[in-house]
């Protein structure tokens, strides 16, 4: 898809088609009233025979309106104007993306940019849009052996401006926007695939791809002879049961002199967790294949600061395994040594993301970090304690805590801060080890915190815990790419912070 922004109005530019805004209530947005004066009122003639209502997401496809030079126009209905805001916007343009793609129109021409949605500039109007445009158009159907053809498919979108030229920051927000969405749809790829193609091996490759593609970034593999010699007993014990061998994956971002300390993301990248010999149930197990989408966020993300060559240092690290259960595989109560030293009982084998994690996370000091941020989809008690609204967040420092936060509102990524205090940490005592790896029933997601925060006290950190964002069950189903837009926008804010 192509994007670009240009100043003109609608009754005067050309296009597959054009869409415009109608409000609820009857009011015509700027844009859609420019149309109506040449057209002899034809826009509000169809909304005083109410055709067009204007609720938010309703869409109308019109034909060949005199003096219009676009062969279609679209409208939108904004809903009342005073509830504009970004989720009604959002939803409006989704809705507004689907009806385009289920026109044989190959480009458009969306006026979109300058309406009033609330608390939100023109930037993030058109960086929303683009998503949206992505996400409504993304597909995954290579393994289907015919494939259906989109002949029709929409390739140029234009964002048209009435009043006034394309600003370096509209422009900006556009090149962003559109690196952004290619990182989402390479992590929902990624999560899509399923646990026989999407291997520790296949991501390694992945990282390795990324790496050739983008000078900037550095790709190194760690096999499992170097993590035993660095002496991640953790890890390691996660991967004994299965056939496939194990892989950390390292990319090194260097947008910035060398001086600058890294932010480091640490992804979980389970490409399959049955559980182990904690085995899962039955039922929708094979969704356990998205247990890498900690990782794949991770490598959507550097794909997307790669792309708009973000001016910061980023590092990628992505511990990955399969959790199976064989005769080989680590039994509950096995003990052992993760690399930093402490011990851990394993008293339940589906635990297993912690275990991955803690020792990716001590090996992460090594890159002398500003920041370090793991994501993982880690506990089905986020789900039941957020849905598929928010990831959970948690820090051991409230600043960075509320720089996600805002990273997460300002993309609609959302996340929300959860406690990580003292008195959880009890929870995880054993009687023969330095800790347990679970904490029981209550607060399952804040003792997985408590697990994790006991691997990273030597640094300002975060854990997004994606279980419930990561992907949507039922008819749907399918990776959701979250939580890029945060992550992404996170880095891009840090680059204007500093400056
Ligand atoms: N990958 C799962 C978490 C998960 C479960 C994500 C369901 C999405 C949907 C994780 O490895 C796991 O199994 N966690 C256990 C932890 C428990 C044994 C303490 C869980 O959440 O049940
Ligand atoms: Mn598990
Ligand atoms: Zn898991």
């Amino acid at each position: 898809m192509e994007f670009s922004i240009k100043q003109g109005n609608p009754e005067k530019l050309r296009s597959g088609c054009v869409l415009v805004g109608v409000f609820e209530g009857g009011k015509l947005s700027d844009a859609a009233q420019a149309l109506d004066k040449p057209s002899q009122h034809y826009i509000s003639d169809i909304i005083a025979r109410g055709d067009m209502t204007g609720k938010a997401a309703s869409t109308l496809l019109l034909h060949k309106i005199p003096n219009v030079p676009s062969e279609r126009v679209l409208l939108l209905g904004l809903g009342k104007p005073a509830e504009l805001d970004s989720r009604q916007y959002r939803d409006c343009v989704r809705a507004a993306m689907r009806a385009l793609q289920a026109t044989s129109a190959k480009d458009a021409l969306l006026y979109l940019a300058e309406l009033p949605v609330k608390g939100r500039d023109g930037a993030w109007c058109i960086n929303q849009a683009v998503l949206a445009a992505y996400e409504t158009a993304y597909r995954f159907d290579r393994l289907k052996s015919k494939p259906e053809k989109n002949k029709k498919a929409l390739t140029k979108i234009q964002f048209g401006l009435l009043s006034s030229k394309p600003s370096a920051a509209l422009e900006n927000a556009l090149t962003q926007a559109v690196a952004i969405s290619q990182g989402v749809a390479l992590a929902k790829d990624l999560g899509n695939l399923p646990g026989n193609i999407c291997t520790p091996t296949y991501l390694a490759e992945q990282a390795l791809t990324l790496a050739k593609a983008h000078k900037s970034i550095k790709t190194s593999i760690l096999e499992e002879k170097d993590m035993k010699k660095l002496g991640m007993g953790s890890l390691l014990s996660v991967t004994q049961g299965s056939n496939e061998p194990a892989k950390l994956i390292t990319m090194e971002y260097h947008g910035a002199d060398k001086k600058h300390k890294p932010v480091v993301l640490v992804g979980k990248g389970i490409t399959f967790d049955s559980g182990g010999i904690s085995l899962k149930p039955g039922g929708e197990m094979d969704e356990m294949k998205y247990d890498m989408c900690g990782a794949a966020s991770v490598l959507g993300t550097m794909q997307a600061i790669a792309e708009m060559g973000l001016k910061l240092n980023v590092v990628g690290i992505i511990p990955s395994s399969d959790n199976m259960p064989s005769g080989t595989a680590s039994k509950p109560g096995d003990i052992v040594t993760s690399m930093s030293g402490q011990t851990i009982e394993i008293l339940n084998t589906d635990a297993e993301g912690r275990l991955v994690l803690c020792d990716a996370l001590t090996y992460a000091a090594r890159f002398e970090p500003d920041t370090v941020i793991d994501i993982a989809t880690l506990t089905g008690a986020c789900i039941i304690a957020l849905g598929h609204v928010a990831s959970g967040l948690f820090s051991n420092q409230d600043k960075l805590a509320q720089e996600l936060l805002a990273a997460g509102e300002q993309t609609q990524d959302k996340a929300w801060h959860m406690p990580l205090w003292e008195e959880y940490q009890s929870q995880l005592d054993s009687n023969f080890a330095d800790m347990q790896n679970i904490g029981g029933r209550p607060a399952g997601s804040v003792t997985a915190a408590c697990f994790l925060s006991r691997f990273t006290k030597d640094y300002r950190w975060a854990h997004l815990d994606i279980a419930g964002t990561a992907w949507k069950s039922g008819k749907d189903k399918g990776a959701t790419g979250r939580p890029v837009p945060l992550l992404t926008q996170y880095l891009i804010n840090r680059v204007a912070g500093a400056k």
